[in-house]
């Protein structure tokens, strides 16, 4: 399916190259994207393959959202290559992105508080039965799958008739997770899913976010927090006015190279130097800028 078609002269079109069996399920090459004069994202390049999480960190304003728009066919990139399966798409809605198998976790989840989690699990996509047009909601079975399916994922909830309202920040984003996961996702993009988290919390979702990569799935990771990305990366992208400044395998990085890079060792530098010239702040007494990357305090489970 995944094959390229040659053309009539016996050669591949150059917007559908070969994709091998392991390749990439998402890819990037070189794209960017321009909001009329302002360019918020430029050459960019990230390939997501099955069973692995590419974790995607940059300050406010560095492009994650903009990354993560094009792939989830909300906005169209202006420049370079975006290739799923190896073929070049450009989605013009995220419909057409999510029959491709790419499923997206926003932040403020859509989900109505006041519905129960099973409800909330299938909103959209509801099991019906009976002849129409006397079609009804199958609750069991809406319940009954649910349920497996959290349980499959290792989520286990006391109670789901509870208004998923009544979920913890953490548990309503693992519901999404496993959500996206049976609705049959070959790709999660979580938007800063740990972002309002408290330590405990952000590793229940680091734990669903392992168990969606062991299940195939390939994952997009934005955060900010380099320690939460470490935990659960294999491939790091860092961005930085929209351009990618780090773009490495775990093997050739380690978590305190990624640190600073995110919180910007040169800047941090720089700093120091500009608070030296204000009275008061004694910067002989301030740690080295890569001290000051340095974790403040380890997040539980971490090594
Ligand atoms: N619709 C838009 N029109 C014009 N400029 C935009 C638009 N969306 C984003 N931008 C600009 O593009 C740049 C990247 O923004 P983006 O939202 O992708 O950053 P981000 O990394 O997600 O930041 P944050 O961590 O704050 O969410 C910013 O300078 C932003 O002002
Ligand atoms: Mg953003």
């Amino acid at each position: 399916m995944t094959k390229n078609e040659p053309t009539t002269h016996g050669a591949v079109l150059p917007d559908t190259p070969v994709q091998d069996e392991d390749g990439p399920i998402v890819e990037l090459r070189g794209a960017g994207k321009s909001y009329g004069n302002i360019r918020a994202l430029h050459g960019v390049s990230l390939a997501v393959h099955p069973g692995k999480v590419t974790c995607v960190l940059g300050d406010n304003g560095a492009g994650k959202s903009t990354l993560i728009k094009i792939i989830s066919g909300l906005h169209q990139h202006t420049e370079g290559d975006f290739l799923v399966d190896g073929r070049q798409v450009r989605f013009s809605t995220p419909r057409e992105a999510l029959d491709k198998g790419i499923a997206t976790v926003y932040q403020d989840l859509a989900v109505v508080p006041l519905m129960p989690v099973w409800r909330n699990f299938f909103l959209g996509s509801e099991i019906t039965k009976g002849p129409w047009p006397v079609r009804r909601l199958d609750i069991d079975t809406m319940k009954k799958t649910a349920d497996a399916e959290l349980r499959n994922m290792g989520i286990v909830l006391d109670d789901l008739e509870q208004p998923i309202g009544t979920l913890s920040g953490g548990q309503r984003q693992c519901v999404a997770i496993a959500r996206a996961v049976y609705f049959g996702a070959r790709v999660l993009i979580l938007d800063e899913p740990t972002a309002a988290l408290g330590v405990k919390q952000s590793g229940v979702v680091l734990k669903y976010i392992a168990a969606a990569r062991d299940k195939g799935l390939g994952v997009i990771f934005i955060t900010h927090n380099p320690h939460h990305a470490y935990m659960v990366g294999d491939h790091f992208s860092v961005l930085r006015l929209g351009t990618m400044e780090l773009n490495a395998s775990r093997d050739e990085v380690s978590l305190d190279e990624l640190t600073n890079h995110m919180a910007g060792g040169a800047e941090l530098a720089a700093l120091k130097h500009e608070l030296a010239q204000v009275r008061g702040v004694d910067v002989e007494e301030l740690p080295e800028a890569a001290d000051l990357t340095a974790p403040v305090s380890t997040p539980e489970g971490a090594s």
